[in-house]
């Protein structure tokens, strides 16, 4: 066996959640490795909505610029349309992804990002490229085996799957970001609750120039209803477009309990002919491939040194788009854990609140997706298309809706309505945004807690509360916008104040830790011309924020204290693992 390979970090995947850890961890100095299965990155489109939190994430981490440079942008995204197939019949449009107008408004006050649409086979060499640029050692064809952790580490096998031979690399901490079959979420004995292999599903990756169908309609999913779109799948077929408007996948169902169709070319030919519905348009399979809808979450997130991210710990449907950017969440949310923990700044305690944090909301995107599968039903129902029937009795169904009968009005009332029922699935602008932690690494404020103005699924509700995300505000340095987001982050806590907050920045500067400091309000570095700071800050000018590096507030206090340095330091050792 060769000599053992050293690193601080190993890294199991290159998927999103392996990618954006490698990423935020050389972005903050820490050695690691990545090794992964494969001799390339994501050759599939596989996700692709990457959502606002998603994209403040990237924005941190210096590659948001990168990613909007090769994604769709959010105004091709958003006629989220319900067909009998391309080129047949239309039900219905949700506007979605932020493109509905009072929908757009709040994502541009919720946000300095915006969603697009980065299939996962651009986004994997944008993360993966800035990565290994900072200092990742990437390690293709290597497969992890095994491991075993000790009081100080991990030793992982690994096969070369080029040489064929297996050898030992030697880390302090283990992330398994290596997907929804995880091996090390296994070996390291996570417990997961729900079940896999809920429902069947195809896709097939194709080239066909389907401009004429779509882009008076421009979106990123095309839904049809048509007779078979029932069976297993994620609630009806789906065209998705991949590039507007000459690359596409198509996701289809089968029923899970008979196995996958055989996945030959003239099988995804007549499935796609089937969802575009002209035979007279080019088509170019490019791969064809069966997976299932899984129902799965972790209750636990690591043992000991090992730590799950990504579909290692959340397994669910595409619905609502939410797989990858939870994996890119996750990984942020431990990457400044670890480095804070390796330096010596925080106790391995620290690093329990990646649970805490993180499995809550893993368990409510399964949730989530999987329901939103269920919530596809009313619209065959609205069209009587769930009942056994022939293809021909659907179709009569569905032309039905024409009729000039009272009936035929119910009807035509029932589709609209369901088909609105679709924004918690497209345009679930709370889902991407109204994240909360609880944690040691949290610390209440003793305010009531938190209730939602609005449907907390639906709309984004700004808090600067203990465990919420700082608030999005635009203000001024010198001639400079920018969003109190980008005060935050780059791998460092920071504290924000106003006129009449010294104490708190005197208690900062002397802090073992360091803190950068955010002085808001007229005359000081930072301006709030338009008054938003002070309107969503919740604090008055001589009160303060602590934020994480992860942009998430973990102390808040909203007047003047003339304890403040007392404050501040028993917060950072509680935050820290030390209390
Ligand atoms: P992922 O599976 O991507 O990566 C795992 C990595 O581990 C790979 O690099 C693999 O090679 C490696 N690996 C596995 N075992 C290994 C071993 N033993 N040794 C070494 N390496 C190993 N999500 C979303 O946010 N928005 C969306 O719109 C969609 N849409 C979508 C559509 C379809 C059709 C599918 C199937 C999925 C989606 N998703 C999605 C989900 C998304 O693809 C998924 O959630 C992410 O890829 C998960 O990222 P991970 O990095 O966790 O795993």
């Amino acid at each position: 066996m060769s000599p053992v390979v050293e690193t601080d970090v190993l890294i199991v995947g290159s998927g999103p959640a392996g990618a954006s850890a490698a990423l935020a961890l050389s972005t903050y100095g820490v050695p690691n490795i990545v090794v992964t299965r494969y001799a390339s990155l994501a050759d599939t489109p596989r996700a692709h909505i990457t959502n606002q939190r998603t994209m403040e994430v990237l924005r941190d981490l210096g590659v948001e610029q990168d990613v909007v440079a090769q994604a769709t942008g959010q105004h091709l995204m958003g006629n989220t349309t319900f067909c009998t197939s391309l080129a047949g019949e239309e039900l219905g449009r949700v506007r979605s992804w932020g493109n509905d107008p009072l929908v757009q408004a709040a994502h541009e006050l919720a946000s300095p990002t915006r969603m697009c649409d980065m299939p996962q086979h651009l986004m994997e060499p944008v993360l993966v490229d800035a990565a290994v640029a900072r200092g990742t050692s990437l390690r293709f064809q290597t497969e992890y085996l095994s491991h075993t952790q000790d009081a100080d580490g991990v030793t992982v096998t690994v096969r070369d799957r080029l040489r064929g031979d297996s050898y030992e690399i030697r880390a302090k901490y283990l992330i398994g970001a290596d997907g929804g079959r995880s091996k090390v979420a296994e070996d390291a004995g996570l417990p997961m609750g729900g079940q896999m292999g809920v429902a069947g599903s195809i896709n097939i990756v194709f080239e066909a120039d389907l401009a004429k169908y779509t882009a008076h309609r421009p979106s990123t999913l095309y839904w049809v209803l048509a007779p078979g779109a029932t069976v297993g799948g994620i609630g009806a077929g789906l065209v998705r477009c991949v590039r507007p408007w000459g690359e596409w996948m198509i996701v289809w169902g089968y029923d899970v309990t008979a196995g996958a169709p055989d996945l030959t070319t003239e099988y995804a030919e007549s499935v796609v002919r089937q969802l575009v519905g002209d035979d007279e348009i080019p088509v170019t399979i490019k791969s064809s491939s069966a997976w299932t809808v899984n129902e799965m979450y972790a209750e636990t997130y690591s043992n000991g040194r090992v730590f799950c991210a990504g579909d290692a710990t959340h397994r669910h449907p595409p619905s609502n788009g939410l797989g990858s950017n939870t994996s890119i969440q996750d990984s942020y949310n431990l990457a400044w854990k670890l480095k804070l923990v390796l330096d010596g700044t925080a106790a391995p305690k620290l690093l329990d609140s990646y649970t805490a944090e993180r499995a809550p909301i893993g368990k409510q995107v399964v949730t989530r997706a999987n329901q939103s599968i269920g919530e596809t039903a009313p619209i065959f129902e609205a069209l009587d298309g769930l009942s056994p029937q022939t293809p021909e009795q659907l179709w009569a169904n569905i032309a039905a809706r024409k009729d000039t009968t009272e009936a035929a009005e119910k009807q035509r009332a029932r589709l609209r309505e369901a088909i609105a029922f679709k924004v918690y699935e497209f345009n679930a602008h709370g889902v991407d945004l109204n994240q909360r932690y609880a944690s040691d690494a949290i610390i209440p404020d003793g305010t009531p807690a938190e209730t939602f103005a609005r449907d907390p699924e639906l709309h984004h509700q700004p808090t600067s509360r203990p465990g919420a995300r700082i608030p999005h505000a635009w203000i001024t340095s010198g001639t400079r916008t920018l969003s109190t987001l980008d005060t935050v982050g780059k791998g460092r806590f920071t504290l924000l104040t106003g006129i009449g907050g010294e104490s708190w920045v005197r208690a900062a500067a002397a802090q073992d830790i360091e803190i950068a400091t955010v002085i808001v309000g007229p005359g000081q570095e930072y301006e709030d011309p338009y008054g938003d700071w002070a309107r969503l800050s919740e604090i008055s000018d001589a009160g303060a924020l602590l934020v994480r590096p992860d942009g998430f507030v973990a102390f808040r206090h909203a007047t003047a204290a003339p304890d403040a340095g007392t404050l501040l330091t028993d917060a950072l050792r509680q935050i820290l693992g030390h209390a």
